[in-house]
């Protein structure tokens, strides 16, 4: 089961380590490269000799994992591959830390040796290797009173990893960093993936304020204060359910004292059944994740404090459950936003964007931004136009739209951008009031999109739908859970790459 990793950088393996250094991994180039560090890891080099057995070339990502031999101060020798160095971007070497750490087996200890035959490996690529090692060691096994094998799991232990590179003290620098951005990404899966039971309204807005630790300025919304400010929207979806609903506002001010702020808005849907437009019982489980936007909004604002962002940004959640009692909304209901627009809600499954469209309207009114971008498990319809690799981005902001996408390839959470415009805008006018929640049967991701855009004002802002991207994303070299924490490092580099400092 999980165990608990630490990750040290060093310009030498450890001294003293003799027999006990464990797994000894070395890199490899497509042409069969391996490091100088070799020598000292397997001084009979039977590493050569075990690659050219094994017809190992170190094409990206593929490993060879060799007992090692008697002279060896090693126990396993890993060999993995990285393709052409000259090639190799920055995610990849958070993938290739990802594929080590799946060999880790039953390795305590593990060297890494950072080094290439005519290749600079420098520090920000050591701290991505590591953050790629910490995010594919995550597990949700908190309800697991017993491991896979049986086993109880109260001795799991620690792995200690040592990263060799001549970059060390550059890598540890950057290391603080990408751990606190592990800590949100971990912070965001944790909050996906645990049931609904345990985690609705309330307790989530408990774990939201558990951020004061870290200094950021939290303030719970109740209904009684919500529904002062007029967000009947947000509030007509909770009323089916016992369990309440909160507003969840969390400041950090990192940046210089009465600048803008930026900022983030998430659906915070604890479980979302439909409401009385039901939904079938096929998958309804995965309804647990509906406050995917939410989770990752509440990550990134922690690894933004825990790095000390040079930024201010505030982060505002949007939480209720969409379930149904005798109180539950109707389709047909017409509802007041706290913008003062009325909505008729045709169908009570749409409701992320009624949820939103108070969120967003609150925050553009209160903080007046630089800019919003609200993230949102808000649509079957983006999954069945982008599957699951791309998050769905809708912007009314060229340049913010332009930075997300290159943050999106920076760090492999990709989004892709969709188109908005008055016909689509049209698809929601109302009979009865000023707009209905669902349009007709195309074009559903960007309909909704429409929706959240009458709640912006001005505000430069994007949308990112990302129901197919932050639940049940097919697994990758750093992720293996079915929720994956989406968002936290792409908000983390648009903001790190453009409105810091
Ligand atoms: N939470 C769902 C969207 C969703 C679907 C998220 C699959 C993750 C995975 C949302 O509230 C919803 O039910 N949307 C409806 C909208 C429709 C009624 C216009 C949908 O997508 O079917
Ligand atoms: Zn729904
Ligand atoms: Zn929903």
């Amino acid at each position: 089961m999980s165990r608990k990793i630490e990750v040290t950088f060093s310009r030498s393996p450890k001294a003293g380590s003799g027999a006990s250094m464990g797994l000894a991994v070395l890199l490899a180039t497509e042409d069969g490269g391996i490091g100088e560090a070799a020598a000292s890891v397997d001084p009979a080099n039977s590493v050569e000799r075990a690659m050219r057995v094994a017809e190992f070339k170190g094409r990206a990502m593929a490993t060879l994992d060799i007992l090692a031999p008697a002279e060896s101060p090693a126990n396993r020798i890993l060999v993995i591959g990285v393709g052409d160095p000259r090639t190799v971007t920055e995610h990849d070497w958070a993938r290739l830390g990802g594929q080590i750490c799946a060999k880790f087996d039953k390795a305590t200890k593990v060297t890494i040796y950072l080094s290439l035959p005519g290749a600079e490996i420098g520090g920000a690529q050591a701290a991505e290797m590591a953050m790629g090692i910490l995010l594919r060691a995550y597990r949700f096994d908190r309800h697991k009173t017993k491991s896979d094998d049986g086993e109880n799991d109260a001795d799991a232990g620690t792995v200690k990893v040592t990263i060799v590179t001549p970059a060390a003290a550059a890598a540890k620098k950057a290391f603080e960093d990408a751990e606190a951005v592990v800590g949100g990404v971990t912070l965001a899966r944790d909050l996906v993936n645990e049931p609904a039971n345990v985690l609705g309204p309330l307790e989530f807005a408990a774990k939201a304020k558990e951020l004061s630790k870290l200094g950021v300025k939290v303030e719970i919304l109740t209904e009684k204060e919500m529904k002062k400010l007029g967000m009947g929207s947000l509030l007509g979806v909770a009323q089916g359910s016992p369990r309440g609903a909160r507003m969840a506002i969390m400041r950090w001010d990192g940046g210089k004292a009465r600048e803008k702020p930026v900022a983030f808005v998430g659906k915070g849907v604890t479980f979302d059944t439909g409401g009385n437009s039901m939904k079938t019982a096929s998958g309804m489980e995965d309804m647990k994740g509906d406050m995917g936007g939410a989770a990752a909004v509440t990550g990134l604002m922690y690894a933004l404090a825990t790095r000390k962002a040079k930024t201010n940004a505030v982060g505002i959640i949007g939480l209720v459950e969409n379930a149904v009692d005798g109180h539950a909304q109707r389709p047909g209901d017409i509802v007041t936003s706290m913008s003062g627009q009325t909505i008729e809600v045709l169908n009570t499954d749409a409701e992320g964007r009624l949820v939103l469209a108070d969120a967003l309207w609150y925050c553009a009114d209160r903080f007046q931004p630089k800019f919003m971008v609200n993230l949102a498990t808000l649509t079957g319809a983006i999954i069945v136009a982008l599957g699951q690799h791309y998050a769905g981005l809708f912007s009314n902001n060229d340049e913010l739209a332009d930075r997300l996408a290159a943050a999106g390839v920076a760090t492999a959470e990709r989004v892709w951008r969709m188109p908005l415009g008055p016909e689509y805008d049209k698809l929601i006018e109302s009979r009865n009031a000023d707009m209905k929640n669902i349009g007709g049967r195309h074009g559903g991701a960007i309909i909704a999109a429409q929706f959240l855009q009458r709640f912006v004002k001005d505000t430069p802002w994007a949308h990112l739908d990302i129901a197919g991207t932050a639940l049940g994303a097919p697994a990758n070299e750093i992720n293996q859970s079915w929720a994956s924490g989406f968002g936290v490092r792409l908000l983390d580099r648009l903001v790190r790459d453009n409105y810091e400092g």
